[in-house]
């Protein structure tokens, strides 16, 4: 191998290791002690652009906004045929007041039994994506998804449960105003940016998002679209490009990028 190409082949090699070790390939032995460090050190400041300070009036309104439209509109919601056919809505959870939604598709077999989004494999790598990759907290982000229920075996939703029950969704986001929503796979890209295109063509760039549901209303949030955690497990050569995506955001929004990760 010519001396260029092999230099160009360890530096891949390196950057897809370091990929694995932040989205959650356990088997990769890069140590994470840094990563996990910086986090740490973030969380304990509160004067860090993770953290967010003199909140806790306006969280306390979105808590009660959110677990109002939880109790009077999804909870007991009859909008489609999936309200037969699940063991309970998965409304969304995490912080009312965080910078950053996640937006995944609709609940899987876990999500449906714990009434949790994300809490089986794929939100397994989803947190692994938030916490060592971003270096933020679960719990200081906010993760829902377009449907509430889940479809059966699941498959990918209908047009009819998507109108059905996105109309939650707008106004979760309504509520939360985050400052950047993270859009996973093609049905939440295509959902909130109202298009058909593939996510291959979405993923990698900001889109405007219009909470109003109109681009003449409003002001836009920031839309990132990035493959689904499902599908990354199932490609696991795509982390690359997911963390690419990842990076985005966390420039967007003033988070540190760990040395060596840049
Ligand atoms: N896939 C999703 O899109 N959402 C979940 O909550 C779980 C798996």
């Amino acid at each position: 191998m010519a001396p260029n190409k092999s230099i160009d082949a360890v530096k891949a090699l390196r950057q897809n290791l370091q990929t694995d070790a932040l989205l959650g390939a356990a088997s990769v032995p890069v140590s994470m002690t840094r990563v996990a460090q910086r986090a740490a050190e973030r969380a304990a400041s509160p004067s860090e652009p993770s953290g967010r300070t003199g909140t806790t009036r306006r969280t306390g309104d979105k808590a009660e906004r959110l677990r109002r439209l939880y109790e009077d509109h999804v909870r007991n919601c009859t909008l489609c045929h999936l309200a037969t056919m699940r063991t309970q809505v998965v409304f969304g959870q995490g912080n009312p007041d965080a910078r950053i939604v996640f937006v995944g598709e609709a609940p899987g077999f876990e999500e449906d039994r714990q009434g949790l989004a994300f809490v089986g494999r794929a939100g397994h790598l989803l947190t692994a994506m938030i916490e060592r990759g971003m270096g933020l907290k679960r719990e200081d982000v906010y993760i829902c998804n377009v449907l509430k229920c889940r479809p059966p075996n699941n498959r990918t939703p209908s047009t009819d449960e998507i109108a059905a029950c996105a109309p939650h969704l707008f106004e979760q986001l309504r509520i939360i105003e985050p400052q950047v929503i993270i859009a996973l796979g093609a049905p939440a890209a295509q959902t909130l940016l109202n298009t058909k295109d593939s996510i291959g063509r979405l993923r990698g760039r900001f889109h405007d998002f219009y909470p109003s549901g109109s681009a003449l209303v409003g002001n836009p949030i920031p839309l990132m679209a990035t493959y689904h955690p499902a599908y990354l497990l199932r490609s696991p050569w795509e982390k690359r490009k997911a963390w690419e995506d990842l990076k985005r955001v966390m420039e967007r929004l003033g988070l540190p990028i760990p040395e060596g990760y840049r």
